[in-house]
């Protein structure tokens, strides 16, 4: 039978760790900060009994994700922060939607114990700076879109995965996605259930604000803004699958010295949703419809990124996608640039095991380690010449050429 009590090393090991990490924080050392909420996660575990790992795995994990879910329906942070914030009852917050105090009670302190919301006495509730958050609809839309469209396909994930002997989804028109979701992929849910892509979109913008920005971690100067032509295709800075435009809407903003054209490439209802935002309305990001499988209209530009794309695709589709690309780079001056996770050889940052999976149950995609990305890479007769990366979990910045 496994130890009923933590190991003691363990844990006066994990202590060390944090007081030291703590400490440098403390001392205005702001990179310790992400040193110390890691160090502090693995004190947890080491102070954990194995009981007590498994239970919070199997029990508070999954009912937070349906707990948190369920408050974003029912309003609860936005509710609890209105009037100043002032102390409310599950009553008073209950009054927003009509619900049933009961369930918002069950609900509200469930999100205590998350630590969305703080409780100053028994079923009386305030806003805290989580809850604040959450208040903001672009920040509460990371909530539904996460649920709603992975649930289905995580619920039968294991029955699929049984079904197949336990093969590496690959297929993106047959996994786990079709095996739950009576659809032919994520992509036609998503357009088909247009409010959980807006939501999609807000949310991704909004949570990348407090990640490093890719123009921070590549010098763009040198490489992109020195020796840029132009004029015509050779000075155009394309955004393929770029949203609804955020991309190069923050590309236009950090990076004004960029003097070429801006292209964002899109399928029919995102180019759609974009003019509605008004991305192209003074023309300085031209919207263009554009399927990534079919050939590239853009031939020789300066740049073509891809974020958060090849992400979404098995290997034989990115191969695809990067063919058309091949086709019409200028050797020597046209670079792809991907921004993606690189994930570490050994214990990978959770962000990154947790977006794999993801990726995994809604497209039977995968993120990538850098050997994985290599051997993607040359399979497609392309050179990575840059791997870019900024602190531990965070999407890197891959330099792709074409030396032929
Ligand atoms: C994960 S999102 C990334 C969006 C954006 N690059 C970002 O990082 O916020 C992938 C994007 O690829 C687009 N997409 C999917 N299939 C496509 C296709 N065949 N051609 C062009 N874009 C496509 C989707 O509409 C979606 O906006």
């Amino acid at each position: 039978m496994a130890s009923e009590t933590p190991n003691v090393d363990k844990v006066a090991q994990a202590l060390k760790q944090v007081a030291e990490d703590g400490e440098k924080f403390m001392t205005g050392d702001q990179a310790a900060r992400e040193r110390l909420v890691a160090s502090a996660r693995e004190l947890v575990l080491a102070a954990e009994t194995p009981v007590e790992t498994v239970l919070w795995n199997i029990w508070a994990v999954p009912t937070r994700t349906v707990a948190s879910r369920i408050a974003v329906d029912l309003k609860i942070f936005e509710t609890a922060v209105k009037n100043g914030g002032c102390p409310k009852s599950s009553e008073d917050l209950a009054a927003a939607t009509g619900a049933s105090p009961t369930l918002v009670k069950r609900i509200s302190r469930a999100c205590v114990s998350m630590g969305m919301l703080d409780e100053q006495r028994p079923d009386v509730y305030v806003p805290n700076d989580v809850t604040r958050l959450l208040a903001i609809k672009e920040y509460a839309a990371g909530i539904t879109f996460s649920f709603d469209i992975t649930q289905l396909s995580f619920a039968k994930m294991p029955a699929y995965l049984r079904s197949t002997n336990f093969q590496n989804p690959e297929d993106s028109t047959d996994g786990p996605f079709q095996y739950a979701n009576n659809c032919p992929s994520a992509f036609s849910w998503l357009v088909q259930h247009p409010d959980v892509f807006e939501a999609f979109h807000d949310y991704v913008h909004t949570l990348r604000l407090h990640r490093p920005a890719w123009t921070d971690m590549y010098p763009v100067r040198s490489k992109l803004i020195k020796g840029l032509k132009p004029d015509g295709d050779a000075s155009v800075f394309v955004d393929i699958g770029g949203g609804t435009g955020q991309i190069l809407q923050d590309f236009r903003s950090d990076v004004p010295q960029y003097t070429g054209r801006l292209i964002l490439q899109e399928i029919p209802e995102v180019v759609a949703a974009a003019t509605e935002k008004g991305v192209g309305a003074d023309g300085r990001i031209e919207l263009q419809v554009h399927d990534f499988f079919t050939p590239q209209p853009i031939k020789g530009a300066r740049a073509y990124f891809m974020r958060s794309v090849l992400h979404d695709w098995p290997d034989e589709q990115c191969r695809k996608i990067l063919a058309q690309l091949k086709d019409v780079m200028e050797p020597g001056y046209s670079k792809i640039l991907i921004s993606d996770c690189v994930i570490s050889d050994q214990n990978a940052a959770w962000q990154h095991i947790s977006m794999d999976l993801y990726m995994m149950a809604q497209l039977s995609s995968r993120e990538r380690t850098e050997r994985e990305w290599r051997e993607l890479i040359d399979s497609c007769g392309l050179d990575i010449v840059g791997i870019y990366n900024k602190g531990d979990g965070n999407e890197g910045l891959i330099e792709v050429v074409r030396s032929v």
